[in-house]
């Protein structure tokens, strides 16, 4: 995890050993004085403070603002995956992005945890979606949504023609060229730290997720309604978490750990 909150607090002083992991599903074990909206028992899932001990824990202290209600009929390992890749395509397009029915959207990784779920936000908003990715990225890109798909490795990204928005989740080269696609009036957002590149006619965004209990609820039901699936890879106890989060192959999705059987 490069996250530096996961090892520092708000002041940037180490913080280590610390409990990594920012986001969870699971069932409120005790409420702190004054907390009112959730009750001892209530299944709940959300967006952990970045600068605290994490979610890798069988008990974890969360502000209740920042949980929402999960409905019974969700998996908790299905909630689990959901908080910041669910908020972070959401905040990206739709505050940040300010899209619309009929636009155009560059969804980079397409098929990583994230562009998932911008893929299928953004279509389901009205969108056209052109997912990117590596060459064997094609098919898990399609099947969540795109409407057409660049291979970055062999594809030219510069033939892809003006688009509103692009989500850029890879940086760099990748970036600065997009940022050249973006049509006048468009806007390019980041969320791999600050952007090197600017539209000449347009917005550039970089943003860190925030926990949104109103969003999530609104995220949790389309997924109990079909309109979104989650991007779930490998899920693993957490004796075996060190191992399942540093993968010796490829990651296909979000990287679940289950505390407890
Ligand atoms: N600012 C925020 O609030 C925020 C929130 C969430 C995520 N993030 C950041 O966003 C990034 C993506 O997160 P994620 O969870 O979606 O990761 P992910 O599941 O690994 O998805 C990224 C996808 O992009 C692909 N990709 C990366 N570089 C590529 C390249 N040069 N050419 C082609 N494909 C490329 C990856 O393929 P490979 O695995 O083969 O590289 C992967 O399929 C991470 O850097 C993460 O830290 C930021």
């Amino acid at each position: 995890m490069e996250w530096p909150s996961t090892w520092t607090d708000r002041a940037g002083r180490d913080r280590t050993p610390s409990i990594p992991g920012h986001e969870l599903a699971g069932v409120v074990g005790a409420l702190g004085y004054g907390t009112t909206g959730l009750s001892v028992g209530q299944r709940v899932f959300g967006l952990a403070d970045w600068h605290r001990d994490g979610t890798l824990a069988e008990y974890a202290a969360i502000e209740a603002r920042n949980l929402a209600p999960l409905p019974g009929d969700v998996d908790f390992a299905v909630a689990a995956s959901l908080p910041i890749s669910g908020l972070t395509a959401w905040q990206g397009l739709f505050q940040h992005g300010r899209l619309r029915a009929g636009q155009t959207v560059l969804a980079h990784g397409a098929a990583g945890a994230v562009g998932t779920m911008v893929t299928q936000l953004a279509r389901e908003a009205g969108a056209y979606v052109i997912g990117t990715g590596r060459a064997t990225d094609r098919e898990k890109a399609l099947g969540f949504g795109a409407h057409e798909f660049v291979d970055l490795e062999n594809d030219a990204l510069d033939d892809v023609g003006g688009v509103d928005l692009v989500f850029d989740v890879i940086g760099g080269d990748v970036q600065r060229r997009s940022a050249a696609l973006i049509r006048a009036g468009g806007t390019l957002v980041s969320v791999v730290g600050p952007v090197e590149a600017r539209p000449a006619d347009g917005l550039a965004v970089d943003f860190v997720v925030e926990a949104d209990r109103a969003r999530l609820g609104e995220i949790v039901q389309r997924v109990r309604d079909g309109r979104l699936r989650t991007n779930i890879g490998d899920v693993a106890s957490l004796d075996d978490a060190v191992g399942a989060l540093n993968p010796a192959t490829r990651r296909e999705g979000k990287t679940v750990i289950r505390v407890r059987p």
